[in-house]
């Protein structure tokens, strides 16, 4: 029996990911017209003998009631929101819940971070996992050596997959694999955890006896029922024979910003062609949205690529969309453009518009291949040239307005035509 874990964290987490977190949680922002947390869900689906899914965050519940119900209902797989009073960190959290994932009596745990964007091989990752017969399986890629370091870095040996070292988003370089954020553990992760908190008590208790040393450290320690997975089991574990690696060559990111979330979009609209072709526009499948009335599609039209549209979108004649993912409400109006572009809830775009990214970004984006099309913004950096432009929730762009590489905050109206500027 198989138990899935799905870490969302809180309001307090998304914050690089605004405007776009500031009326719907991260973790389920729309990429490929699905939330976020939704592909890494059909991903566990896959698993054989998955009994449930725990997703486990600290944003409110009601947040989450409704999809949780309705992805139960959808995959007849009882999935369920758990909600931390506050943060215990990526491996605290997945600890205040054991009693409900132990209740299953499962063989194997399965922990996912929400924010990442991958085909997640869990089935291989597992019968991988079962072979090398250790505590735990992380699943790592390969990146380029100068991304590497806002990963956590690691060494692992190459023929029996032992992961050997471990450094959380080291400053000098230590190794192009990197962690993905995807595990497999055996039940006993809880016993390693507990180990981390008795540790931290035994040293508190040490320090309490010496009091300047205390006053040093006062202001590094953690709380005492914070313990994150990286850090404080992975780096110390590593080289005891208990974990190993799993490495994808298949595609890989980490979803912070919500300049990467086009990309990520792009690469699970790719993947629908493989696993459900279905939810694909075809024109003239079944789930093909509503034509009113007689409506003659020529054969020359072109929507996309890269396109998701949302609920009760309405696209005018003659528009033109590349590369965006236009958000539920949404009215583009008669001959307008939307190029590399994130158009939030309840927006318009007025006739002969246009929202896009500058020229010279725009060349870049159609003549490299995806896998190449980095992402302009930094961690960290909410500045305007990161490679697209968005549109938050009841944005008013008027006639022949042009918004070129902008973020414009939630309820503004855009009279005037705006290159690379935050308008708030
Ligand atoms: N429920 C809950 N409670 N979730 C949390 C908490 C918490 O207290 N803290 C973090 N998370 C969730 C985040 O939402 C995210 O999905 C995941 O746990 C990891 O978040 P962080 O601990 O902030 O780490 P990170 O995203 O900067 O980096 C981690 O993931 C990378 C892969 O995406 C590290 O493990 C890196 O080594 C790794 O490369």
């Amino acid at each position: 029996r198989v138990v899935a874990v799905i870490m969302v964290g809180g309001p307090t987490k998304g914050t690089r990911f605004r405007p776009l977190s500031l009326n719907v949680p991260k973790p389920l922002f729309p990429l490929a017209g699905q939330p976020m947390v939704h592909h890494p869900i059909l991903a566990c689906r896959r698993i054989p003998n998955l009994v449930q899914i725990y997703l486990i965050g600290f944003y409110e519940e009601r947040e989450f009631a409704l999809y949780v119900s309705a992805i139960s209902n959808e995959l007849r797989l009882p999935v369920r929101y758990l909600r931390e009073d506050k943060p215990h960190g990526s491996a605290g959290g997945l600890y205040s819940f054991r009693d409900y994932i132990m209740e299953e009596d499962p063989s194997h745990i399965v922990l996912l971070n929400c924010d990442v964007c991958s085909s997640f091989p869990l089935p291989d990752m597992l019968e991988a996992h079962k072979r090398y017969g250790g505590l735990g399986t992380v699943l790592v890629i390969k990146v380029s050596a100068e991304s590497a370091n806002q990963f956590g870095e690691l060494v692992a040996d190459p023929v029996t997959n032992e992961l050997l070292h471990y450094t959380e988003k080291p400053e000098t370089f230590v190794s192009d694999r990197i962690n993905c954020g995807v595990y497999i553990f055996t039940p006993d992760i809880f016993t390693a955890i507990q180990s981390v908190f008795t540790l931290r008590k035994e040293t508190s208790n040490l320090r309490r006896m010496n009091s300047f040393e205390a006053l040093q450290s006062a202001t590094k320690t953690l709380p005492a029922d914070y313990v994150r997975l990286d850090q404080d089991i992975l780096s110390p574990l590593a080289g005891k024979k208990q974990l190993y690696t799993y490495e994808t060559l298949d595609f890989w990111e980490q979803i912070k910003t919500p300049g990467i979330s086009l990309r990520c979009s792009a690469l699970y609209l790719a993947q629908y062609r493989h696993i459900s072709p279905h939810l694909l526009a075809t024109g003239n499948g079944s789930k093909s949205p509503t034509i009113i009335g007689d409506v003659y599609i020529h054969p020359s039209a072109k929507i996309g690529p890269n396109v998701s549209i949302s609920a009760n979108a309405r696209i005018g004649a003659g528009v033109r969309l590349i590369s965006c993912i236009i958000l539920d409400d949404v009215e583009i109006k008669e001959n307008a453009v939307v190029m590399h572009a994130i158009v939030g809830w309840k927006s318009s775009i007025g006739r002969w518009s246009r929202v896009q990214v500058s020229f010279i970004l725009l060349s870049l984006h159609s003549h490299l291949p995806l896998p190449f099309l980095e992402c302009k913004q930094k961690p960290g950096d909410y500045n305007a040239k990161l490679g697209i432009t968005i549109l938050g929730e009841a944005v008013a762009v008027e006639d022949e307005v042009v918004v070129v590489n902008s973020i414009v905050l939630p309820n503004k109206t855009l009279n005037v035509s705006v290159q690379e500027e935050i308008i708030l």
